[in-house]
């Protein structure tokens, strides 16, 4: 795939369209600044190749209207910091303000667009409107891996419509990552899936199973197979309607060869609540009216023993309710048993990615996705539309 590198910017308008849809708490403070900090070098190679530099995204889902709390305005006090320079902000993303800004800045100023989900047709994928931000610019750069797998004007259709379409550095690594742990992974390939429920990580499964050399699955979702394979979980959260495709799905992973991990201990809890009372108790013996809500000890450690011949790992999803202390001891050992493995590790998902940070690992991975769906969707298999539209324009322009 062509990127940012393989195009002249000097004196060109380059519109990069990033994913800062960061969390903000109530004084609209950014409380993760990960996504921002991902995309500076792709904004800081515009900026020092002299382009003319359009940034846009969208925060959140305002459903279509303008919502002050939704403004990109204090991305653009802290991105103005972090490059060291000024970043104008636009209090709109398309219309005669924007045209105006744009046809004063000179080579290596940037503009930050307001919000594009404020107009309804950004998330239509409406062509009129993707036109109007094509518009805008020279060159049009995606490097807005986490949106990706939303069909979305600013990272689907205007790929029709803007002169020449390329990756940013960060969609290129996302890409290339996947690629190295997924398509092409040195082997033995262990994937770890956790998380609450089977039913969002269903496709996820089923694909993986046909690439990796061992699974592992732990967190809530864990007990809907323990069940299925006639365990009593207690009061453990259970999809019951997905009984039965969990026990297909271990099937087919013995059918496939691949070997499969499940909990064999857990932390029961009397209630779902940090000062619940807990037990630390083998997975037959769970008793009545408790819930497990982490991996046991015995887990951690056949799980950290599976990791132990690995040469790539992907992990996506908590293995207990790791926000609450007590339940956290299961996901902390898999981040650590990560951080000490000479295989390759790639790290996805919202949750995945806070434990890693929480735990100060996040520089002993070897990528964490900014992607959460986006992600997913790869695990799935599945092409991202905004990438496949990338690509049929490059095919065209490039
Ligand atoms: C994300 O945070 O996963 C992306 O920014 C996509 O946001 P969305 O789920 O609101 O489309």
């Amino acid at each position: 795939m062509k990127t940012i590198k393989d195009v002249n910017l000097s004196g060109k308008r380059v519109f990069i369209r990033v994913d800062f849809n960061v969390p903000l708490d109530e004084k609209l403070n950014i409380t993760d600044d990960t996504r921002i900090n991902f995309v500076l070098p792709t904004l800081k190679y515009a900026i020092e190749n002299k382009a003319i530099l359009i940034i846009a995204s969208h925060l959140g889902r305002p459903k279509g209207k303008v919502s002050p709390q939704f403004s990109l305005a204090p991305v653009a006090k802290l991105l103005g910091a972090y490059i060291g320079k000024e970043i104008k902000m636009a209090s709109d993303c398309i219309g005669p303000e924007v045209n105006s800004l744009i046809s004063s800045m000179s080579e290596g100023d940037a503009l930050l667009l307001e919000n594009l989900r404020f107009h309804p047709e950004e998330e239509k994928n409406d062509d009129t409107f993707a036109k109007e931000l094509a518009l805008l610019c020279d060159v049009y750069v995606n490097d807005a891996f986490a949106v990706s797998h939303r069909a979305n004007a600013s990272v689907a259709a205007i790929t029709e419509h803007a002169p020449v379409s390329v990756a940013g550095l960060l969609l290129q690594k996302e890409l290339e990552y996947f690629e190295k742990a997924m398509t092409n992974p040195r082997r033995p390939l262990v994937a770890v899936v956790g998380g609450a429920k089977v039913s969002t990580k269903l496709a996820a499964l089923e694909n993986m199973i046909q690439r990796v050399d061992k699974l592992i699955i732990g967190g809530a979702m864990a007990n809907t197979f323990l069940k299925s394979q006639g365990i009593d979980v207690g009061s453990s959260k259970v999809e019951e309607d997905l009984l039965e495709i969990a026990a297909s799905t271990i099937k087919k992973a013995y059918e496939k060869g691949v070997k499969l991990y499940l909990p064999v201990d857990g932390v029961a809890a009397d209630s779902f609540s940090p000062d619940a009372g807990t037990k630390i108790v083998p997975v037959f013996e769970i008793p009545k009216g408790w819930m497990v809500l982490d991996i046991g000890p015995a887990t951690s450690m056949l799980f950290s023993e599976a990791l132990n011949d690995a040469n790539t790992i992907i992990w996506n999803g908590p293995l207990g309710a790791f926000e609450m202390d007590p339940f956290s001891k299961g996901t902390m050992a898999m981040v650590n048993a990560l951080a000490d493995s000479h295989a390759l590790t790639i790290v996805g998902g919202g949750d995945t990615d806070l434990a890693v940070h929480k735990a100060n690992k996040a520089d002993k991975m070897t990528f964490i996705s900014t992607g959460g769906g986006a992600f997913l969707e790869l695990l799935e298999g599945k092409t991202l539309p905004a990438v496949a539209a990338l690509e049929k324009a490059q095919q065209k322009t490039v």
